[in-house]
């Protein structure tokens, strides 16, 4: 039988809508691997926690291409989290890649970023710890062999990072079914006899939960949980020039995967990235206030009108990319016909946009007529 994703599988990278990071980054994660042969590592991990900071700021040196963007004592908070014995837990506002870097993380230092469990008010216990194969179960009675491991086993018995995404959207007493694994760093198995009943985690298990502001908080979580995990926040990028550089690169990338040969001007990519940084921040660049919009203008937002608007020019309208496909994709991908926001998004045209010098902001001007009717 083919190996999942092995070179002689049809599952080849480029076959993939979304390939893991793991996949998608493995040149660099090889070359850090060669690299970091002597460098001190925490007990199961591939990298040493210096490499797994290159692999995500990127390193011009080693030609490993920068990933996320943020400040680099943040990221070594996040490290430090998982070299400890407690969980590390990323909050922030939705669309600031929260899952993207725990999915970086992983990949880094377990090379596996597939571990991942996604909370939602129906999670179960079976889809965290485990649940059996009910053939086998009523045959042979349980048995490890009747037993189908859910990520949290994995992680615990080959010594991974498990990924929980949108942990404060489970209930309470799902969420706490983490307690004994995080304290004790066991995993029980009532069920099975004798010394299999008690799963110890090997080095390198640890847990990186995500949980977005906007949404049911980590205020549903309980003391006893929040204690076992290190909380950092992902804030929005706050540099304009480094959210321009990544939306630019991001666009690109996507764009190239979907076989689509145009890329957004850097004059467009510019208008995008400023009305999203001062949509979000409710305040022009000029340093005028403005009625906050209740929708999150994030990066992961102002990716998405980007590429949107570069597919629409693509197949309807010879590939030229124009400010008419950024403000009606807009509409769809941000604001999402939401009444209040266009009132809004209108009075921006209106005191902002109207008074910019310069032709790109002349024409996203004229292009607030696609909001007639909205
Ligand atoms: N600081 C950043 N560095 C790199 N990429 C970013 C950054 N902020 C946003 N992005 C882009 O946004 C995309 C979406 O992010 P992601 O889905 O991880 O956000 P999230 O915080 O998990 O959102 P949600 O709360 O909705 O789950 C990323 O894949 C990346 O392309
Ligand atoms: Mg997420």
């Amino acid at each position: 039988m083919l190996k999942r994703n092995s070179p002689e599988s049809d599952i080849k990278t480029e076959n993939l809508q979304r390939p893991p990071a793991e996949q998608l980054y493995a040149e660099d994660l090889a070359a850090l691997q060669e690299r970091d042969r002597e460098a001190p590592k925490p007990p199961g991990w591939l990298l040493s926690p210096k490499a797994v900071l290159d692999f995500i700021l990127g390193d011009a040196k080693g030609n490993i291409e920068p990933k996320f963007v943020g400040r680099r004592s943040f990221i070594e908070c996040c490290i430090i989290a998982l070299v400890t014995n407690r969980g590390l837990m990323l909050i922030g506002d939705p669309g600031t890649a929260k899952s993207y870097l725990s999915e970086l993380l992983a990949a880094a230092i377990s090379g596996d970023s597939t571990l991942t469990i996604q909370g939602s008010a129906g999670t179960t216990e079976d889809q965290i710890r485990y649940s059996w194969n009910y053939a086998l179960l009523l045959s042979e009675g349980p048995s490890e062999r009747a037993l189908v491991a859910a990520p949290l086993y994995r992680g615990i018995s080959e010594g991974k990072l498990v990924r929980f995404e949108e942990l404060s959207r489970c209930p309470i007493e799902i969420q706490d079914s983490l307690l004994s694994v995080l304290s004790d760093r066991v995993l029980h198995i009532p069920e099975l006899k004798g010394e299999n009943n008690v799963l110890f985690a090997r080095q390198g298990f640890n847990v990186i939960a995500t949980s977005n502001t906007r949404d049911r908080g980590v205020n549903e979580m309980s003391a006893a949980l929040k204690r076992r995990f290190n909380f950092e926040t992902v804030q929005p990028i706050p540099n304009i020039q480094e959210e321009f550089a990544l939306v630019q690169r991001e666009t690109e990338k996507m764009l190239k995967r979907a076989g689509v040969s145009i890329s957004l001007p850097l004059d467009k990519t510019e208008v995008l990235v400023t009305v999203f940084h001062e949509l979000r921040n409710a305040q022009s660049r000029e340093g005028k206030s403005m009625d906050p919009i209740s929708t999150v203008m994030s990066t992961a937002e102002a990716i998405s009108v980007g590429y949107a608007a570069a597919m629409h020019a693509f197949y309807y309208d010879d590939g030229i990319i124009r400010a008419e496909h950024i403000v009606s994709n807009m509409l769809g991908s941000a604001l999402k016909d939401s009444g209040d926001d266009v009132k809004k998004l209108r009075h921006y045209f209106e005191h902002v946009v109207a008074n910019r010098a310069g032709s790109h902001w002349k024409e996203f001007y004229a292009a607030r007529r696609c909001l007639d009717g909205r």
